[in-house]
């Protein structure tokens, strides 16, 4: 694809960046947080650029932010065993710690986190190209999530305190931590997504180590000093670097029982092999993804056009939940696309500090390379681009493309392009859809869009038992976060969600004892002098 030269006006120089989102000098990080100290690296580091590039009298050039350490296996070995000593085969303070303390630990983390809001939102802005926006909506949803997750681990707990007598045997029922988790975020969503099994991990009892994605790792930086400070020593660790050098020997070494992964099924496959032990590893994975929109005949045009614009291109199209493929009854095919691009021409492109921006630049290095190649293959197959300037491209950016009509054997139809590339199939028959749906690889999410009743019911009925959450006249997504976030397939592994992330990264364990008097005895001694954490009917207010 060519490159488009009225993007170039997009860009700006350094010092026309507004002044609240300019950056300084790049920041060079050499600390990692290791058994709860900020140690200095002096090796080797990976520079960072942003996917914004600025222009100079040099020339136009993406803007360097800084660097981070490559650690070797020997640093990823420290964080382990600081990981493993602090969980101390489940008797270290954190996986012995009330529930009640570990909660006020998460408290005064989410503080300080709070505290740092507008740098992890700014780099967040810089280093993944996300809307200034988005950006922020990330951190505030994270907040509300680790709020949330407290809320939900009172409420678990509550209904822990207490016994249970059946056919003569009295049992107390918990949620127990697993060991050590390792914690590996995907880039578009590097708080977030980190977070919402970081989080749920820490406050079950678990110690954790965790990496932070290769586009996304400064943004993590003003954190650290909130993780040292808000727990106890080894419970957080972090490692940095190349994954085959730094994670592939955390696995290896089998003192890893809990990998959250959120990636692609490629990277996932390649961990979780390395582990000797496989029944001791439990996965947690949020894996690719290619949610179709199906739009049939009684589909209402502005709501399916509005749904699907969003559903494809927010955040450029870099969702895992993100509408990757469109089917559209013949009967509507050329209506809906003529608006589907007269939508895509209003969406706003430009920089991320940008008011009402839509469309950024893209953190992938060659990605737009591999977008314009899915074109030429689908051009090649017969599709054409059907949007003005779609598929131009200038550095990072990639303008986004409109492809239609779209047929099995192209490229795009199967694979997932996680960027602003929007294929689109004219179908005849229900069953085309339906079927592409029951051959994927992929069970994530998909939506129908639909106004008769009967229509909606026989497609969600059809649909459920293939994918996750059916979407009715609206866009896939993973939100509220209280909704189970799944996948069937290669798209998912375990249920996340506020509720569901503390039961992943716990274990129901049970004391029980025959209900002779002399044991009742023993319990009662037990509660009432407070001698065990686990066996007690504290009740959290
Ligand atoms: O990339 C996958 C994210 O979990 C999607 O979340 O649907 O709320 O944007 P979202």
């Amino acid at each position: 694809m060519d490159t488009h030269s009225g993007l170039t006006a997009m860009l700006y120089t350094e010092n026309g960046v507004p002044e609240s989102y300019r950056l300084g000098q790049p920041v060079v990080q050499r600390e990692y947080l290791v058994d709860g100290e900020l140690r200095e690296w002096h090796g080797a580091l990976q520079e960072v650029f942003s996917p914004v590039y600025l222009q100079s009298e040099t020339g136009e050039a993406a803007r360097l932010l800084g660097s981070y350490p490559l650690l070797t296996e020997n640093e990823a070995a420290k964080a382990l065993n600081a990981a493993v000593r602090a969980y101390g085969n489940g008797t270290g303070a954190w996986p012995a710690m009330s529930v009640e303390d570990r909660i006020r630990c998460v408290e005064r983390f989410t503080q300080l986190m709070l505290a740092e809001k507008a740098a992890v939102v700014n780099m967040l802005m810089w280093e993944i190209g996300k809307s200034y926006r988005d950006a922020e909506l990330e951190f505030d949803r994270t907040v509300e999530y680790i709020r949330d997750t407290i809320d939900a681990l009172k409420e678990l707990d509550r209904g822990s305190a207490r016994f249970t007598i059946e056919k003569g045997i009295i049992g107390q029922i918990r949620r127990a931590p697993l060991g050590v988790v390792l914690c590996m975020g995907p880039y578009n969503y590097p708080l977030n997504e980190t977070f919402t099994t970081l989080i749920p991990a820490l406050i079950m009892g678990n110690t954790v180590i965790f990496k932070p994605p290769r586009l996304g790792v400064l943004l993590h930086r003003p954190l650290l000093k909130a993780f040292r400070d808000a727990f106890p020593h080894g419970v957080v660790n972090t490692v940095y670097g190349d994954g085959q050098t730094v994670i592939g020997p955390l696995i290896s070494s089998g003192e890893v029982n809990v990998l959250a992964f959120i990636g692609s099924s490629r990277v996932s496959n390649i961990i979780r092999r390395q582990h000797p032990r496989l029944n001791r590893l439990r996965c947690v994975l949020g894996l690719e993804a290619k949610n179709p929109g199906i739009i049939t005949e009684s589909a209402n045009l502005d709501v399916a056009v509005r749904e699907c614009v969003l559903g494809s291109l927010s955040f450029n199209g870099q969702r895992c939940t993100a509408l990757k493929i469109l089917f559209v009854h013949r009967s509507l095919y050329e209506r809906f696309l003529e608006r589907f691009c007269n939508e895509v021409t209003q969406l706003r492109s430009g920089m991320p500090w940008e008011e009402d921006v839509f469309l950024t630049p893209l953190p992938e290095p060659e990605k737009t390379d591999y977008l314009s190649e899915l074109i030429r293959d689908a051009e090649s197959h017969g599709a054409r681009v059907m949007n003005e300037a779609g598929g131009a491209t200038c550095h990072t950016f990639f303008h986004p493309a409109v492809l239609a009509p779209v047929t099995p054997e192209m490229r795009i139809y199967e694979e997932e392009q996680f960027g602003p590339v929007v294929p689109i199939v004219p179908y005849d028959n229900i069953a085309t859809p339906l079927q592409y749906v029951v051959n994927s690889h992929y069970g994530q999410q998909v939506s129908v869009f639909a106004q008769d009743a009967d229509d909606v019911a026989r497609l969600v009925d059809a649909l459920v038992n293939q994918v996750c959450r059916v979407n009715v006249n609206s866009q896939c997504q993973r939100g509220p976060d209280t909704f189970p976030f799944t996948g069937r397939k290669d798209s998912a592994e375990g249920t996340l969600s506020v509720s569901d992330a503390l039961r992943v990264f716990s274990i129901r364990t049970v004391v029980a004892t025959k209900g002779t008097d002399a044991n009742k005895e023993i319990l009662r001694e037990i509660v009432r002098e407070r001698k065990s954490a686990f066996l007690s009917t504290d009740f959290i207010l």
